[in-house]
């Protein structure tokens, strides 16, 4: 049988390096204020980062193509899997890239979002130091991999509309934070963000302002990729988990600044992306089709089931949604949460979380689970 996988191994691009610390060197205090100018990732970078040497994969230091591979100590026997994958990644960043209409060395892929959500800590902000300014209420895994990494948070409430305000935002900072998460559409709060309040957070924020983009296809709003090249502080992330519906695969990506790319391409594990995930998805990249017909049908749904939870009359409010989910206020959210659970039915109980007392956050489902879930509601109380 021909080993094809020990053939024509394509070898990544070099990745830009890092350009040396400005004259002065680097250091928490820098001045780095200002979106344009001379800003600068070196100005943010932990000095250990900035000095890193990073692990040099055995593919890293041969370019070109070869027959041969006896550099890596693989299994020369053909499983399919027998080869490391391509550590950067290149023929999925190069549709992403067409797709999106980004340059290649502007996008970072994890293991899901949580892998650069984690990573920016670990490049940017010192342990027991720096700080990080997070809206409340958003999405968990900020604030888990803040805890993680040992980063002070500081979380500045949504107003009644569940909006930012970026003057609240900004003042929440000081010269220690040097991330910003915000998140467009929101979860759980299911609302887009006022883009001119991003707009202000963005430019008037010393370090680098994540905006989290993972509901942006159900969104009737358009993403803030296309402004990457005016904010070299800005990093978007989208994911492959919701609209594409690959959560299982794993794959997240961060768009950013050149600048920002290489310093999360160099801490990262070498293979992060394994060959399945690259594979798998390369062939959903083949065509936007499939996942377009999933939007639309995902949007009309969160319609129709808004209108169905309306007739309930312990259902208080339906918060409009630009994401793949409801957050919806009611009557004894919690025995409502644990009813469904004991019918089969699992929804996420968010009435613990900050400004979204009473609420379940239920995600839009196939036809059949939404009619499902309703048929369940209908029934309760359970009879005994
Ligand atoms: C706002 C937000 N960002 C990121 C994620 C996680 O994405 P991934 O599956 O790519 O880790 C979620 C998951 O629910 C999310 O709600």
């Amino acid at each position: 049988m021909e080993n094809n996988s020990n053939k024509n191994i394509m070898k990544p691009s070099v990745e830009a390096q890092i350009p040396a610390p400005p004259k002065g060197g680097w250091g928490v205090n820098s001045p780095f204020r200002g979106a344009g100018g001379n800003w600068s990732v070196n100005n943010l970078l932990r000095p250990n980062i900035l000095a890193l040497k990073p692990y040099s994969s055995a593919r890293d230091e041969f370019s070109g193509s070869a027959s041969v591979f006896l550099d890596a100590n693989e299994n020369p026997y053909d499983t399919g899997y027998n080869r490391y994958p391509d550590p950067y990644q290149q023929k999925v960043k190069e549709r992403i890239a067409g797709l999106k209409g980004v340059r290649t060395d502007q996008i970072f892929l994890g293991n899901g979002s949580d892998e650069p959500i984690d990573l920016l800590y670990r490049a940017f902000a010192i342990p027991g130091v720096d700080n990080v300014v997070i809206m409340e209420p958003s999405y968990g895994m900020y604030t888990v991999a803040a805890d993680i990494n040992d980063i002070e948070i500081r979380k500045v409430l949504l107003n009644d509309e569940y909006q930012i305000e970026a003057t609240k935002l900004l003042a929440a900072a000081d010269e220690k934070t040097k991330l910003l998460f915000l998140c467009s559409p929101n979860n759980p709060t299911a609302n887009s963000l006022d883009r001119e309040e991003m707009f202000k957070v963005i430019s008037g924020f010393d370090g680098i302002v994540v905006v989290d983009e993972a509901y942006i296809d159900f969104a009737p709003g358009t993403t803030l990729l296309n402004e990457l090249d005016k904010y070299p502080n800005l990093l978007v992330l989208q994911t492959f988990s919701k609209a594409w519906g690959l959560a299982g695969i794993r794959l997240g990506m961060a768009f950013a600044s050149q600048e920002i790319v290489t310093v999360l391409s160099r801490i990262k594990y070498p293979y992060n992306i394994n060959a399945l995930t690259q594979q798998r998805v390369l062939q959903s990249l083949e065509s936007t089709e499939q996942k377009d017909a999933w939007v639309k049908t995902i949007i009309e749904e969160r319609a129709k089931l808004a209108e169905k939870l309306k007739q309930f009359s312990f259902v208080k409010k339906i918060y409009p949604s630009d994401a793949n989910f409801l957050l919806v206020k009611m009557e004894g959210a919690r025995e409502k949460f644990e009813y469904l659970m004991n019918s089969g039915v699992i929804v996420r109980d968010r009435s613990k979380v900050a400004l979204c007392e009473g609420s379940l956050r239920i995600t839009v489902g196939s036809p059949e689970e939404n009619r499902e879930i309703i048929e369940k509601l209908k029934h309760y109380p359970p009879t005994p």
